[in-house]
Order: structure tokens, then sequence, then C-alpha cells
């Protein structure tokens, strides 16, 4: 087994990292555009495998697509990342010509790939790998409802002081700060609905918190994200190589399901060996649907930016 991540930056190291450690594949290949980066990472990488314990082999090449080939799952995080005050939909033009090439590179090499996206903007980078590859849509999965999700986790958690593992709590919709729809009167601590415990200025509170998640952090460290960013993608390629069938709010091809199709925006779905295999329908409110339906606009908006 063998898996690739793609962009050794921020993310995609930390993504590696996170396999590594998980165990689950022989070889992990990072690659990244910039001399050395990739091999530098890999190597401080491979010498935590005496401390940590871990059998993975993991090698960094510099834009060697046929290092990678036979990759059974890509993470491409390849790109520009925000920068303090701008969105994620700003690097739209310089991450599309990214991660075009990347696709077509891998998919040169590794035809029966199965490829995440966590490159922004995410919703129209999956649509644009998708549109571009011609590969069927359960092989491409966008990233980024996996992490909306947990970070919403955490705001209950720290609201309730409450372990965010006993937490069920999704964000479905657009990975961006306007755009997600973090679904506060679906969230349960164990089977308790949480809205029980909390005031409808908690509620928005922890929904307005969850949804300036990224940019916050962006303020803080002066760049975007990456602990939770590549916690998430690893445990979404662990769901494939496994084959576990795990839930996740993932960017995914939509052909009528919530209303929508011609888009690729983020909804429950269950991953295993074939990539996302299928979306679980939710019973969502008039109020949700309608936040849906204005969040895959602005998607759609964003991918019309990359078609017109
Ligand atoms: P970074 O700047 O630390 O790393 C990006 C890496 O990509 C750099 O090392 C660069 O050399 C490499 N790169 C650029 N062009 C390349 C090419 N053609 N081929 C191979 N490598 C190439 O950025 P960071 O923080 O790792 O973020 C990466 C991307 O992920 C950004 O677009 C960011 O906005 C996005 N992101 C998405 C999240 C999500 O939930 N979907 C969460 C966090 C970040």
């Amino acid at each position: 087994m063998k898996i690739t991540v793609v962009g050794a930056g921020a993310v995609g190291a930390t993504t590696a990292d996170n396999l590594v450690r998980r165990n689950i594949a022989e070889e992990i290949v990072l690659l990244d555009i910039k001399e050395g980066f990739a091999e530098g990472k890999a190597q401080d990488m491979m010498q935590t495998a005496a401390l940590l314990g871990f059998e993975s082999h993991i090698k960094g090449v510099t834009n060697d697509y046929q290092a990678t080939s036979g990759s059974s799952v890509a993470v491409i995080t390849s790109g520009l990342p925000r920068k303090p005050g701008m969105t994620r939909e700003e690097l739209i033009g310089t991450n599309a010509g990214i991660v075009k090439s990347v696709v077509e590179n891998l998919i040169k090499h590794s035809p029966d790939i199965i490829i995440l996206i966590v490159s922004n903007p995410m919703d129209t980078m999956t649509y644009l790998a998708l549109k571009a590859s011609g590969l069927p849509k359960n092989r491409i999965i966008g990233m980024g409802g996996a992490l909306d999700s947990a970070r919403f986790k955490y705001q209950i958690s720290d609201k309730l002081n409450a372990s965010a593992n006993d937490l069920n709590a999704i964000v479905i919709g657009g990975h961006g700060d306007t755009t997600m729809i973090p679904l506060i009167k679906h969230a349960t601590w164990n089977s308790v609905k949480v809205d029980s415990f909390l005031t409808e200025e908690e509620e928005d509170e922890i929904v307005k918190k969850t949804m300036v998640g990224g940019a916050t952090l962006t303020a803080l460290i002066g760049t975007s994200a990456w602990y939770a960013p590549g916690a998430a993608a690893a445990a979404m390629v662990e769901s494939i190589v496994k084959n576990q069938n795990k839930l996740f709010t993932a960017s995914v091809f939509l052909e009528g399901e919530y209303g929508q199709e011609d888009i690729n925006i983020g909804v429950p779905v269950i991953i295993n060996n074939k990539g996302w295999d299928r979306i679980v329908p939710m019973e969502l409110s008039d109020k949700e649907q309608a936040l849906f339906k204005a969040s895959a606009d602005a998607v759609r908006k964003m991918n019309d930016v990359l078609y017109t």
C-alpha cells in the first residue's frame, strides 16, 4: 500500500506525519515542487521511527511523479495558504493551475488512485479536479467538513466542559467562513441533544465561533492552521485504506441529493476503499435547507470564476 501526499508544507507534512504514526501504509511518498524540501521533511519524520515505533517508510521527492506510481490514495495540499485577512476564495487562480497539473500527473502514474483535495478554495478545487480528471465521482473527495466538524465539536466541548469524543456534531455546506453550516440543532452529547443544555445565545456563539474557526487561527498564527487539517485528512485516508466505512462530511459531487446538482459541496458521506461510497441523507429544517441552498449558490458562484 502506497499513499502520496503532494505539498510538503504545513498541512502536507502534518498529514504525512499523522499517516506515518498510524502505521497504515508500507510507503508514504511526500512530494513538493521546492527542491529538497520534501526530502528534508521526510528524513526528519523517518528519524522519529525509532522513537515512535512505526514501520511505515516515508520518502520525500522533488516533483518526481514516477516515485508516486502505484499509489492507492493521494492527498493534495499543494498551493498557497491564506494570509491574515484573506478569504479562501482569493486563492483561486493560483491554486487552480497547481491542482489541475498535480491531478493529471498523479493519474498518469496511478490510474486507480483515490484523491483527497485539501487545497483552497476546496469545494471549487474538488469540482475542478473531478472535471479535469474524468475520474469516477467517488474517487475525488474534498476535505473541509471533517475539519469544520472537529472545530464545531471543540467549540461545543469547550462550552459544555464535555469530552469532544462524546459529541456527535457535523458541519455541512461549503468550506468557507460564510458558507459552512454547523448543524447545532442536530448535535448530541452521547444521545442527548446539546441544545437542551444551551441557551439560544450560547448556540449562536458556538455556531459563529465555528464559522470563523479558521480565520481566528490565521489571525493568531499569521498563516492558516495545520494540526487539525492534517489530522482530518489522515483520518479520512485511514477510513479509505482500512475500509472503515466512517462517516465524514466531505465535498462530493451531487446529482440531486440535498436538492443540488453539478456541484461539489460538503454533505455527510461514508468513506471506504471505494472513496466516498454513499451520501447519508439528513432531515433538514426549512431554515437549514435555505442555508444549504445559499451555501451552494455561493460555491457555484466561485466555480463560475473558473468556468466562465
Ligand atoms: P504551505 O505554503 O505551507 O505548503 C504548500 C506547499 O505546496 C509548499 O511547500 C509549496 O512548495 C508546495 N507546492 C506549490 N506548488 C506545488 C506544485 N505544483 N507541486 C507540488 N507542490 C507544490 O501551505 P499549507 O498551509 O500547507 O496549505 C496548503 C493548502 O491547503 C492551501 O491552499 C490552504 O489554503 C489549504 N488548506 C485547506 C484546508 C482545508 O480544510 N481544506 C485547511 C488548511 C489549509
